[in-house]
């Protein structure tokens, strides 16, 4: 049976990129966005021309956790295993803290951390199944990989963006007390901090932000969505006892 992996945030960036590259290993895909619309229809489009009908979408709201149960209830009715869970989706919200309004940083931390905690919460079962279902899986292989999108600003914190560096720093900390937890069952929990990578998250910097930013990275770039794929794909084929790092991808940035 292919393996399953479900990438939350799908529709565009990262997310799109990581869903690409797990259909072309050979996973089932499950995508998975808030809008939906014609991105998610387009990442859909592109993982189907290569891995056929093991790619489902389920769009809707990682945020709420009803939704978070029915998205993988889906998954496993559609591909009856889950493998890998990338929690990827995200929101970043740009502003000074006295402009934070109790909104605003209530989306950012649902959006971006108790997500992780619901669709942590919900895979867990059918990770632990994985290994109780197959007693030759050896000791050294994962149950499960729970691989979770932070930021440089979850580690170091960002001028006007305290709510999204709480957000992401609240991942580390929860990455690393999952994976102390979830160890003894085989399943591990690893964190990727992404620096400066090119999608749509970063389109509202005008040129010259662009560059000033850039000329601050070691490597002059940004990263392609589908280097943070590749990262995440490999962290995924990781032995077990790789588990609760925070690996950080910036190019020498930070
Ligand atoms: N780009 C960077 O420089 C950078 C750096 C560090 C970390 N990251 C992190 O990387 C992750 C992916 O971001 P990206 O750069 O690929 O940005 P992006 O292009 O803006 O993509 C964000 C994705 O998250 C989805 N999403 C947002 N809220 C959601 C929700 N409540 N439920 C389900 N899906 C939701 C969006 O879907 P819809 O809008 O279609 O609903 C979209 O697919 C985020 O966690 C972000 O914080 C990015």
């Amino acid at each position: 049976m292919n393996k399953t992996a479900i990438i939350t945030g799908a529709s565009r960036g990262i997310g799109r990129a990581a869903a690409i590259k797990f259909a072309t290993v050979g996973y089932n895909v499950i995508l998975n966005s808030k809008n939906g619309g014609e991105n998610l229809d387009k990442t859909l489009s592109l993982c189907r021309n290569i891995c056929g009908d093991r790619v489902i979408a389920v769009k809707g709201d990682v945020s709420d956790s009803s939704f978070v149960k029915e998205l993988i209830d889906k998954a496993v009715t559609a591909f009856g295993r889950i493998d890998v869970l990338i929690n990827n989706a995200g929101i970043s919200y740009v502003g000074l803290i006295q402009d934070t309004s109790d909104d605003i940083w209530q989306n950012v931390i649902n959006t971006n951390l108790s997500s992780v905690h619901y669709c942590t919460r919900e895979v867990i079962p059918h990770m632990l199944k994985n290994r109780s279902d197959n007693t030759d899986i050896p000791i050294s292989e994962a149950s499960g990989h729970i691989i979770n999108i932070s930021s440089v600003w979850g580690n170091v914190g960002a001028s006007c963006e305290a709510a999204y560096s709480a957000s992401k720093g609240g991942i580390n900390a929860y990455t690393k007390a999952c994976a102390k937890e979830l160890a003894p069952s085989g399943i591990s929990v690893n964190a990727i901090a992404c620096g400066f990578v090119d999608t749509d998250m970063n389109r509202h910097l005008t040129e010259e932000e662009r560059l000033d930013v850039i000329s601050q990275i070691p490597a002059s770039r940004a990263a392609s969505p589908e280097e943070i794929a590749e990262i995440l794909y490999h962290t995924s084929q990781m032995p077990a006892y790789l588990t609760g790092q925070i690996i950080t991808a910036d190019g020498g940035w930070i």
